[in-house]
């Protein structure tokens, strides 16, 4: 029990870090995105026929990114890209627009669950 109690707040301390890392990063106070290589060509490229916003509400995966591209470009009359600006598009998004693991919460601690009523190793020793 005693190692649980330890253990429990170096985890909450070491999960705090994720969206610290993030908040430094410093965006754009125009288009809300985040400044970093490759965002001025998300920025002319993508802000032409929506807000930025759509962009940086969305996230996923590079090949969820490729996906809305080729989706738009089928039927939103998005243009052609060379293919190393497409590359530089899907890194910067893949990167700073990736899948949201970080925004789920994160456990609760031990302390607000209710007892757990069955037994655990922790118990039989
Ligand atoms: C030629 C116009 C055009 C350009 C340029 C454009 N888009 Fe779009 N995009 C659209 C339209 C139209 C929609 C649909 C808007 C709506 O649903 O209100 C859309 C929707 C989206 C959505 C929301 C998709 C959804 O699931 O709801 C995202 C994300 C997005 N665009 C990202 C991008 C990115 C990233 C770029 C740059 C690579 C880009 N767009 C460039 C026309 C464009």
């Amino acid at each position: 029990m005693r190692f649980k109690r330890l253990i429990n707040p170096l985890l909450g301390v070491a999960m705090l870090g994720l969206p610290l890392s993030v908040a430094a990063q410093e965006s754009d106070p125009d288009t809300g995105l985040v400044m970093a290589e490759g965002w001025e060509t998300v920025r002319s490229n993508c802000t032409a026929c929506h807000s930025a916003n759509l962009v940086t509400q969305n996230s996923g995966t590079r090949n969820h990114w490729e996906y809305l591209i080729r989706w738009m470009q089928e039927t939103q009359g998005l243009w052609e890209f060379q293919p190393e600006t497409e590359d530089t598009i899907l890194d910067y998004l893949a990167e700073y627009y990736g899948p949201k693991e970080d925004t789920r919460r994160p456990a609760l601690p031990r302390t607000l669950m209710p007892d757990n009523p069955y037994p655990t190793v922790a118990d039989s020793g």
